[in-house]
Formats: C-alpha cells, sequence, structure tokens
C-alpha cells in the first residue's frame, strides 16, 4: 500500500446543523479580526465542520501553555480569560476564541475557565488547517 497519510475528507468532517445555528457561528467567526479576512469559502467551511462541544461549570476549556487543538465559538454560558491568577476579561456570547495557538502555531496565550455550563461549537486543527489547504478544485469536485 501507499505510505501516503489518509486524504482528509470534508464530507466526513461535516456535521449538520441548522441554518439558524450556523448564521451565528459564521456572524461570530466573521467578527474575529484574523479570520474575516479568510475566503468565505472557507468560513462557510469551518462553519460545516464544527461540532457542539459541552464543559460543565468549574471546567478549563482552554490551559495556559499547553498545545492548541481546537478553535471555538462560544453559543451559550459564560467564560472567563486569565492569565496565571488574573482574570483578563470574559468572553461576549457568540465570540471565537482559542484561535491564537491555533493561527500561529504557539501555545495558549491565556487559559479559559467555565464559571457556568457552557456549550460551544469546536473546530479541530487538522481540520482547520485542511480546509486552508483546501484549492478550489477540490471544493468544485466535492460540492
Ligand atoms: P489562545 O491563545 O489559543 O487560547 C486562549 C484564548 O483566550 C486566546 O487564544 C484568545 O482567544 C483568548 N484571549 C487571550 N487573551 C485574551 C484577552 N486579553 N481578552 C480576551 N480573550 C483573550
Amino acid at each position: 500500500g501507499s505510505n501516503k497519510p489518509p486524504e482528509f475528507s470534508f464530507e466526513k468532517a461535516r456535521v449538520r446543523k441548522d441554518s439558524s445555528e450556523k448564521k451565528l457561528i459564521t456572524d461570530a467567526l466573521n467578527k474575529n479580526q484574523f479570520l474575516k479576512r479568510l475566503d468565505p469559502q472557507q468560513i462557510k467551511d469551518m462553519v460545516e465542520c464544527m461540532y457542539g462541544r459541552n464543559y460543565q461549570q468549574g471546567s478549563y476549556i482552554i490551559k495556559q501553555g499547553e498545545p492548541g487543538n481546537h478553535i471555538f465559538v462560544l453559543a451559550e454560558g459564560r467564560l472567563e480569560v486569565f492569565q496565571g491568577e488574573k482574570l483578563l476579561s470574559s468572553i461576549p456570547m457568540w465570540t471565537t476564541f482559542g484561535e491564537l495557538a491555533i493561527l500561529y502555531n504557539c501555545t495558549r496565550t491565556a487559559s479559559v475557565k467555565a464559571i457556568t455550563n457552557v456549550k460551544t461549537w469546536a473546530l479541530d486543527r487538522e481540520v482547520f488547517q485542511n480546509i486552508m489547504r483546501r484549492t478550489a478544485q477540490a471544493r468544485d469536485e466535492q460540492y
């Protein structure tokens, strides 16, 4: 056989959602100063591949200094951002967070803690990177 890693399957990474959810996630991604510069088709692909992830009150969604594996959008609940013990801010509803470690390939710049039970939409880093690499041709073939 071939030693090539399995090819990324956009169809497999897709998670069904209703159009009102998609609209909210799209707007959240487009509010982000880095992501809003992407090709609109890449934003669409990100929205299609995001999946729901819930966190319990008191848990850490992101820990400062760790490698980053996901980008998130806050859909429900309250999140606070810390550096060490210092509270930096809370995250407004329908905001993207956890994007810095993914975009800049650095470790998490801060910790993000669930102050209430929280619902997020998450996107895996490998899927994000594949979406960034997907050519117009690959998209035409799959849609
Ligand atoms: P990342 O560094 O991947 O993980 C921690 C996230 O917290 C970071 O991405 C940003 O999304 C967010 N973040 C970092 N610093 C601040 C801040 N000062 N205010 C609000 N959010 C922040």
